[in-house]
C-alpha cells in the first residue's frame, strides 16, 4: 500500500531509486566546476556562498572567470569584508544585477565582523543574511552541510514539471512545485549537495527547455513528459506582461587629455553605486528626456553633437534605447559632484554592461 509520503503514482521507494540513479549519473557526468568538491571533501562555505550568489540569474560559463578573480583578490571572507564596496562593485562589473554585489559586501561584513567568521549552519539562519533568499539558503545548506533543504531553481522546476507532469502554471504554482521537489530532499542528508547539483546539471545539459536529450537522462524511466512525448509543454507558465520601452541619451564627454567624464551613480536605484557614463533621464516618451542637472552648469556642454548610433539594453523591468552623443570640454573644466574624469580604457572594465556597450561604440567612433 502507498505510504503517506507517496506523491501521485510515485512511491517513496521509487524516489529513493531515482535519487540513486541521479547520483550515479552525477559521479560520471557531473560538470567539473571550480567551486565543486569531490565526494568526501569538506566544502568551504565561503566558496559555496560566493558561487551561489554569482549563479543567481547568471549562467555558469559567465560566472567562472568572476568566481576565480574574486577568490584570488579576496581569498577569505575576512579579506572581502575589509575591502571597499566600490572595489567589489568594480570587480562585479559585467555580471549584472548589482544589488547582489552590494549585498555580498554587506553579508561578508556581518559574517566576518559580527559573527566572527562563524557561518550560520542552517538554511533558516542563512536566510536572515542580505542577498540570501529561499533558493540560495537551501542551496548553500545542502551543498556546504548536506542539510535536507529543498533546492529549487528554474532548471529544477522544469525537471519536476516534466517528471511529475505538473500542469499548474508558474510562477503562481511555485508552492506546488516545492512540495513535489521536497519529495526528493526530505530526510535525505547523505549527499544532498551533490544531488542538488546533479539536478542543476541535468537541467542545464539534458532537460533543456528545447530539444531535451531524454535518452541520456537518469530520470527518464519515471518521467511523465517523456512517457507522453510532451516534454516541451512543461512547465506551463502564466503569460508575461510586456516590459515598457524607455528612451534616453548617453554622453561621451572628452577633454584634451583624452580622458572621459564618468558618473558615480547614486546609492539608491538602478545600478546603484556603479560607475557609468553621464546620461539624460530615461522616459517612455522621448521628448521628455532631460540632460542631468549637474551637467547643465558645465561650460560648453551645449556643444553636444549627435552620432548616428543608438544602443539597446534589456533590464528586468524595462527595455532601453540610448542615443549616443559626443561633446568636448576644456581640460580645466572641473567635474561636478559625483562626476569624475578617467582614462576610458581603464574605467571600461568597471562599467556595467549597458555602459560597456556604449563605451565600445564611442571608442570606435572618430
Ligand atoms: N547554478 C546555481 N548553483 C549552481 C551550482 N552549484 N552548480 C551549477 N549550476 C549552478
Amino acid at each position: 500500500m502507498a505510504s503517506s509520503k507517496d506523491t501521485g503514482k510515485i512511491t517513496h521507494k521509487q524516489i529513493e531509486k531515482y535519487r540513486g540513479q541521479v547520483l550515479d549519473w552525477y559521479d560520471t557526468h557531473g560538470r567539473d566546476l571550480p567551486w565543486r568538491y569531490k565526494n568526501g571533501e569538506t566544502a568551504n562555505p565561503y566558496h559555496v556562498w560566493l558561487s551561489e550568489i554569482m549563479c543567481q540569474q547568471t549562467t555558469v560559463q559567465a560566472v567562472i572567470p568572476y568566481y576565480t578573480k574574486f577568490l584570488s583578490t579576496w581569498p577569505t571572507i575576512e579579506a572581502l569584508a575589509q575591502s571597499k564596496q566600490e572595489d567589489v562593485l568594480s570587480a562585479w562589473a559585467g555580471l549584472g544585477y548589482y544589488a547582489r554585489a552590494r549585498n555580498l559586501h554587506k553579508c561578508a561584513k556581518i559574517i566576518a565582523d559580527d559573527l566572527k567568521g562563524q557561518w550560520p549552519k542552517s538554511a533558516t539562519e542563512l536566510k536572515q543574511l542580505p542577498g540570501i533568499g529561499d533558493y540560495t539558503s537551501a542551496a548553500i545548506a545542502a551543498i556546504a552541510y548536506n542539510e535536507p533543504a529543498t533546492v529549487m531553481d528554474g532548471n529544477i522546476e522544469r525537471i519536476m514539471a516534466r517528471f511529475f507532469g505538473i500542469k499548474d502554471p508558474l510562477p503562481k504554482a511555485k508552492p506546488i512545485f516545492k512540495k513535489y521537489t521536497a519529495r526528493f530532499f526530505d530526510e535525505y542528508e547523505k549527499r544532498t549537495g551533490d544531488f542538488a547539483q546533479a539536478l542543476m546539471d541535468i537541467g542545464a545539459n539534458i532537460c533543456t527547455p528545447k530539444n531535451p536529450k531524454c535518452p541520456s537522462c537518469p530520470l527518464k524511466e519515471g518521467c511523465y513528459a517523456y512517457k507522453n512525448s510532451s516534454q516541451e509543454s512543461f512547465p506551463r507558465k502564466d503569460k508575461k506582461k510586456q516590459s515598457p520601452h524607455k528612451f534616453g541619451e548617453v554622453y561621451w564627454i572628452t577633454n584634451d587629455k583624452g580622458e572621459v567624464l564618468f558618473h558615480r551613480r547614486p546609492e539608491k536605484g538602478l545600478l546603484a553605486g556603479m560607475a557609468g557614463l553621464p546620461t539624460s533621464t530615461w522616459d517612455v516618451h522621448p521628448p521628455n528626456i532631460n540632460k542631468p542637472e549637474a551637467l547643465k552648469d558645465v561650460q560648453h556642454i551645449q556643444d553636444i553633437h549627435d552620432t548616428p548610433v543608438t544602443i539597446k539594453h534589456v533590464f528586468t523591468h524595462f527595455d532601453l534605447t540610448l542615443a549616443l552623443k559626443k561633446a568636448k570640454l576644456a581640460d580645466d573644466t572641473k567635474s561636478p559632484n559625483d562626476y569624475f574624469w578617467a582614462n576610458p580604457k581603464k574605467q571600461a572594465q568597471a562599467l556595467p554592461t549597458v555602459f560597456r556597450k556604449a563605451e565600445r561604440i564611442f571608442s570606435s567612433l572618430r
